[in-house]
């Protein structure tokens, strides 16, 4: 999936100290993402108490159980996380903050670079020794490694107990009740089964008022390099009904603002039928749901996006946010062939040009590979020029990693390791001066911003995003926690924006 990932180097969304990942972690869900995330800066993890979720739902073979859960990866698998947490805590177990005193210990993993994999590997190898001292302790791995190494997984690791694919989450806790009435381990639960599940997550989030809703699974693309149409399957839509029924649960539930998460936004629906559904027939239904005050999406493809998108997002811009993540892999066409991403350089363009037409206040945030496969200096300057044309407001910034099944592995990885580090280095310092620009630009304006709530390290000053999604930091009391605060901004860092808050509003 194109979305925010987790072993990029925390420059533009950093997790702040004692932010989102460590009240995330104090509460049973870790993002194991060191670079967190669109999610909000001060992200306390909203759980409602476990032991009352267990109401009728509770089953005695789960009931009681500690549990912990560690997140790799993307948006598309925190909403997964929330899912399967959501699930196991209507079954009646609860959340341990610190996992050697979990019964329990679930990774969500993620295999779009061999870093992430590699990770859960010397972690599962790392529990080897836990496992013989203390049988019943379970560990079970699911998601996109879950789905693509399963059978390798319980080879290595015949200790593990329940291996779950990405479409098998929503059985989740049956599974796991197997596993507890003594069914033969490793579980494997791969199958690609044909119909997906959405699930939903009310119960446990990593944000009190920010929510993700996942509303396609997998991906109808076969960019050359990309592993996630393997491990997520051909792209399937939730219905717009079911989407604002979620919404609206959500907003009953404190939510104010909504990311709706797919892999290629743009197609949503076309599963359907595009008549009956659409990115923006659904923004125009989400937009109609009351007490929900901002709607954002992810992940946008170039070769998809059309006029009526950047129509609706101006009509609607009171809820609509101005922000859209839109990856351009590259900057050189040569590149972007090999890659199979279906546009130009030049289409890109276009397309950022029409945004800024419609929304003048867009920000674009982007991700790139660099060192793919035959990139030459000439090709990665391309990349270089690009980044400066567009100024994008962050970018993420990948060295190209072979993924097993792909169609680039009959390519040769000829860029050497230093090379893709020295580019990936030139790119993360051109965008760092870029964003630096840009933010100072913002010093002196009024933003409104979402507080999310106190900042772990010091109680009386707010973190909170803008409509642009850029992370504001401002003095105020937990009080305002959940509203949208006018801010005005007294300084800029790359990553930040600081400020204080308005008296008696917007002047
Ligand atoms: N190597 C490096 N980066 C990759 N991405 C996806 N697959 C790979 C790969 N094999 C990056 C892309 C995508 C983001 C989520 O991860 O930039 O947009
Ligand atoms: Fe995104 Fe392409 Fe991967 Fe689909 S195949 S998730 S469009 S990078």
């Amino acid at each position: 999936m194109e979305a925010f990932w987790n072993s990029v180097r925390p420059l533009f969304h950093p997790d702040p100290p004692g932010g989102a990942g460590a009240a995330a972690a104090e509460r049973g869900i870790e993002s194991a993402d060191k670079a967190p995330d669109l999610c909000g800066p001060s992200g306390a993890v909203f759980a409602a108490d476990p032991m009352a979720l267990a109401g009728s739902k509770a089953h005695p073979l789960i009931a009681g159980t500690k549990v912990h859960l560690v997140t790799f990866g993307c948006q598309m698998n925190k909403y997964d996380s929330e899912m399967v947490a959501g699930l196991l805590g209507e079954h009646g177990a609860g959340f341990v903050p610190n996992e050697d005193d979990a019964e329990l210990l679930v990774f969500n993993t993620c295999s779009v670079r061999g870093r992430a994999e590699d990770r859960v590997y010397g972690r599962l190898s790392y529990l080897k020794r836990r496992k013989s001292r203390d049988p019943g302790f379970l560990i079970a791995v699911m998601g996109c490694m879950a789905q693509k190494e399963g059978e390798q997984i319980a080879q290595r690791f015949p200790y593990v107990d329940l291996i779950v694919g990405t479409r098998q989450l929503h059985q989740f806790s049956s599974l796991l009740e197997r596993v507890r009435e003594g069914a033969p381990t490793p579980l494997l639960a791969i199958d690609e089964s044909p119909k997906v599940e959405f699930g939903e997550t009310v119960a446990r989030r990593e944000s009190r008022h920010m929510a993700y809703l996942t509303v396609t699974r997998g991906c109808n693309k076969r960019c050359t390099y990309c592993v996630v149409p393997y491990t997520r399957g051909p792209e399937a839509s939730r219905p717009i009904e079911d989407v604002v029924a979620e919404a609206r649960r959500l907003v009953n539930d404190g939510v104010v603002e909504i990311m709706l998460l797919g892999q290629t936004i743009d197609t949503y629906g076309y599963d359907l039928g595009r008549e009956r559904a659409n990115l923006t027939k659904l923004l125009r239904a989400m937009h109609a749901v009351e007490g929900l005050k901002r709607i954002r999406f992810i992940t946008s493809h170039p070769e998809e996006c059309q006029e009526d998108l950047w129509r609706a997002m101006s009509d609607l811009g009171d809820k609509v946010m101005p922000f859209v993540h839109m990856p351009a892999q590259s900057g050189s066409d040569r590149v972007l062939r090999r890659m199979a991403r279906g546009y130009t350089r030049q289409r890109y363009t276009e397309v950022v040009e029409m945004a800024r037409r419609f929304c003048p206040e867009v920000e674009i945030a982007c991700d790139w590979i660099v060192g793919f496969c035959g990139e030459s200096d000439a090709d990665f300057e391309a990349s270089v020029a690009m980044m400066e044309e567009i100024r994008f407001q962050s970018s993420y910034i990948f060295k190209y990693s072979p993924r097993e099944g792909t169609p680039a592995l009959n390519l040769e990885d000829d860029v050497p390791e230093e090379v893709k580090r020295a580019r990936n280095q030139r790119l993360l310092d051109l965008q760092e001066r870029i964003s630096l620009e840009k933010n100072r630009a913002h010093v002196g304006r009024v933003e409104d911003v979402l507080a999310e709530g106190p900042s772990k390290t010091d109680p009386s000053r707010l973190t909170g995003r803008s409509r642009q999604h850029k992370l504001v930091h401002f003095p105020g009391g937990a009080e305002l926690a959940g509203k949208i605060v006018p801010v005005r901004v007294t300084g800029a860092t790359g990553l930040s924006l600081q400020g204080e808050t308005v008296m008696g509003g917007r002047e």
